[in-house]
């Protein structure tokens, strides 16, 4: 079984970095550290980078997760060609475009592209944001998915993810004691649904709602709070129709309840999506809506 340690950073395709970096810095407020072979860099928090934007297909999503050993990144490589997947081992080039020491990257049963990272960077200097959006880091994404539960079974049998709750049939997946890292939307494409950075506090996103609007960000969902992990959001669609999320106040499963843990279902409603009453203008949480009706 693979152990995933923890998620390091999404990187995304764009045809106009122009209006990406302006979105990264001056709206999402992440710190700009590198533009270096067609790609811009951003930080989030004490890692060398969470977000790139590079010269490509705005379709072309990868996401990074860490693992913890080499003898681990080498079983993992081992235990997707046995499923069946096709592995690719990074070059030094692309380990060094990466920051990391070595990685793997294959495609989970809906495509989405996975690295598996060893070693990857820390920066020591403190993040400095481009503005104080609040941020304290990159927390999660969801994922696209063309048929949930199958790739459920891959992220928990195959990548040892755990099930924190589900919404439909869309699960919400931890890796760790944060209840989720990655969730699964239905969908027909593969690619990252959602980018998930958390703030301080709900001054922050507050802040932020006003600060979007007032700049003609098209908010997408939101303010308002999740009942699976109790965190309270705010979505908004960045370039090239990707949707970034601020959230705050994300329930834990500590070690000691880990045994125990059942995974709640939620009914595919936008109520499960919001106790406040907001409704999503996401298609794929839409979509999980439609699906179970
Ligand atoms: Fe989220």
């Amino acid at each position: 079984m693979i152990n995933l340690l923890d998620i390091r950073y999404v990187r995304l395709g764009t045809r106009d970095r122009a209006a990406a970096d302006r979105f990264a810095r001056e709206v999402v407020g992440l710190q700009p550290t590198r533009d270096e072979g067609g790609a811009l860099y951003y930080r989030s928090d004490a890692r060398d980078h969470t977000l790139v934007y590079f010269d490509g297909n705005p379709r072309d999503h990868t996401v990074g997760f860490e693992l913890r050993t080499a003898a681990e990144l080498e079983a993992a490589g081992a235990a997707l060609s046995d499923a069946g997947l096709v592995v690719h081992a990074g070059t030094s080039d692309e380990c060094e475009q990466r920051r990391v020491h070595s990685f793997i990257n294959f495609r989970d049963p809906t495509g989405n592209s996975i690295d598996l990272v060893l070693r990857p960077h820390h920066n020591g200097p403190r993040y400095f944001p481009s503005r104080d959006a609040g941020i304290t880091g990159f927390s999660h994404v969801g994922l696209c998915s063309t048929d949930p539960a199958r790739d459920e079974r891959f992220w928990t049998g195959v990548l040892g993810a755990r099930v924190s709750d589900r919404i439909g049939e869309a699960p919400l997946l931890r890796i760790d004691e944060v209840h989720h890292k990655v969730a699964l939307f239905a969908t027909d494409r593969a690619g990252v649904q959602h980018i998930n950075h958390q703030v301080a506090g709900i001054d922050d996103l507050m802040r932020s709602w006003y600060l979007l609007q007032q700049r003609g960000v098209r908010i997408v969902f939101g303010p308002g709070r999740h009942p699976t992990s109790g965190a309270m959001f705010l979505y908004f669609e960045g370039p090239d129709g990707m949707v970034y999320e601020y959230s705050t106040g994300v329930r834990t499963i500590t070690a000691s309840e880990e045994a125990t843990y059942q995974p709640r279902q939620f009914p595919a409603r936008p109520e499960s999506f919001c106790l406040w009453g907001a409704v999503p203008e996401i298609a794929e949480f839409q979509r999980s809506d439609a699906a179970a009706t």
